[in-house]
């Protein structure tokens, strides 16, 4: 404990230290800046369209509730208590608490994990600047459905293009991290976060005026939980982990800049909310629109990029406000690259002694590498590659499903570490609130949130038809497996 105190005094100490943010609100500018991205504006609205709308987002609010908020009260404690970047910080942590170094796999799989999300995340923003581009010519306007499909196809199918943008994406997330967290990270989000809201809000209204809002709320609050598969409850919860960036190292990493005096649970709650909100304005701008012009709702990932610019497309001023969109998507898109940047560069840094500059065109220069993977996948290796031949996916799909798998899995060692490895003294240190809520917390990622998102992971491993019972067990014999030993712990 006298440890962390006197990290935090230092800190207090040190307000115009280089590792720390400027004020005490930037921490949650940045954390929803990273939350705020493509999961809100593409993922979230096509998930909902797939999966009954309102139904989809019940189970998606309960769980950002029961999992998602809990263990991001876990990841930001466990930045904030280390003070480095995520495979730094857990080694200290597991030194300080005595801990199995098999914790550290936390920093290791959350670093791996960004880094194959950055060089994909890239290639899919690098879309939007293409249909930025499209939309602000005018070359859509009135165009029939046939010719914006087969244009997204077209789009695809060009390599050179995906890798254009690809490139131009991120080089500027580079940038940005590059020019260090005051002059890069804090300022940019200064200016784009605000911006970006606005934008929204534009988009929202024009909706509203022009499309069918009255559908829209109608298809998005109707609770018709028949209406929900299994995998939309799989897709909730993945959705829940992703859109709060969390498992990745993402928000440790910004939590290590974090003022100590802030709530850590007040900011989790904060976060959670801005980025709940900001999904539902999107979703209702997207599908007023989209029902507005009697299209369909249940498009998957081509929702943003064909049915949209197809609503745009007929709707007066719709190239002008179809663009401005676009560059909501771009914006909010850097906002949540530039952390996943932040967690590799910041081992490289520390580990290696190198200057931020050159930590972050490695980290940049390597995602780009990988993104190449994603670009092919869509055309000259969209058949007939390794991964094809073994798991019968494209590279892009075989990264994806790691990410898949490696977000919740790193959430549930999140919240296993915090609820039973890190000492009770370092936990009150950093939560710093009344024992009532430290105790439901510390019930929520011991038992709770481990427990849910176990059963669902197993689920979708397990062959289908599996039913609940091997993953019910599963789940409680993992989390079991935990609780006891330390009941013998503390008893000794
Ligand atoms: N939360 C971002 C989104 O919703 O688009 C995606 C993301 C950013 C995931 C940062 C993970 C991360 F570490």
């Amino acid at each position: 404990m006298s440890a962390v105190i006197a990290n935090n005094t230092y800190w207090m100490n040190n307000m115009s230290n280089p590792k720390i943010w400027t004020h005490k609100g930037t921490f949650l500018l940045a954390a929803v800046g990273s939350a705020v991205g493509l999961g809100n504006l593409w993922r979230f609205p096509y998930l909902a369209g797939e999966n009954g709308g309102g139904a989809f987002i019940l189970v998606y609010a309960l769980t950002i509730a029961a999992v998602g908020i809990p263990i991001l009260i876990a990841e930001t404690l466990l930045g904030r208590a280390s003070r480095k970047s995520p495979i730094m910080g857990m080694k200290d942590l597991i030194s300080a608490n005595n801990s199995h170094p098999a914790w550290k796999t936390i920093g290791w799989m959350g670093a791996l994990a960004a880094f194959i999300i950055l060089s994909f995340y890239s290639v899919i923003a690098g879309w939007a600047i293409h249909y930025s581009g499209l939309m602000f010519s005018g070359s859509l306007s009135g165009a029939s459905a046939e010719v914006i499909s087969s244009g997204f196809d077209e789009l695809l199918a060009s390599p050179g293009l995906l890798v254009l943008y690809h490139s131009i994406f991120m080089g500027v997330s580079i940038l940005i991290v590059g020019m260090g967290i005051h002059k890069g990270i804090e300022n940019g989000l200064r200016f784009m976060m605000p911006a970006l809201f606005i934008i929204l809000m534009v988009v929202v209204i024009y909706g509203a005026i022009e499309g069918d809002l009255s559908a829209a709320l109608n298809f998005l609050f109707t609770f018709n939980i028949e209406d929900l598969s299994l995998e939309g409850w799989l897709d909730a919860m993945g959705q829940s982990f992703f859109t709060l960036s969390l498992g990745m190292g993402a928000i440790m990493a910004y939590g290590a800049y974090m003022s100590p005096e802030s709530s850590l649970t007040r900011t989790a709650i904060s976060i959670a909310i801005v980025d709940t909100l900001i999904a539902l304005l999107a979703g209702v701008a997207i599908f007023s629109l989209v029902f507005g012009q009697g299209l369909e709702a249940g498009q998957g990932p081509g929702l943003m990029f064909v049915t949209l610019p197809l609503a745009f497309a007929d709707l007066p001023g719709g190239g002008m406000l179809g663009g401005v969109f676009f560059v909501l998507v771009i914006g909010a898109a850097l906002t949540s690259a530039i952390s996943l940047v932040e967690p590799v560069a910041g081992y490289f840094i520390e580990q290696f002694k190198i200057s931020r500059p050159k930590a972050v065109a490695l980290m940049g220069g390597g995602c780009w590498l990988l993104g190449l993977l994603t670009v092919f996948s869509f055309n000259i290796w969209s058949s007939g590659t390794i991964t094809h031949d073994l798991f019968g996916k494209s590279p892009f799909d075989v990264l994806e499903f790691m990410t898949n798998i490696m977000m919740p899995l790193g959430g549930v060692l999140i919240a296993l570490f915090v609820g039973w490895s890190l000492s009770r003294d370092m936990v009150k240190a950093q939560m710093m609130t009344t024992a009532i809520w430290l105790s439901c917390w510390q019930v929520l990622v011991r038992y709770i949130a481990p427990t849910a998102v176990t059963f669902v992971f197993l689920r979708t491993l397990l062959p289908e038809g599996t039913g609940y019972y091997l993953p019910t067990l599963g789940a409680v014999v993992i989390v079991a497996s935990f609780a006891i030993p330390h009941k013998f712990r503390s008893q000794d």
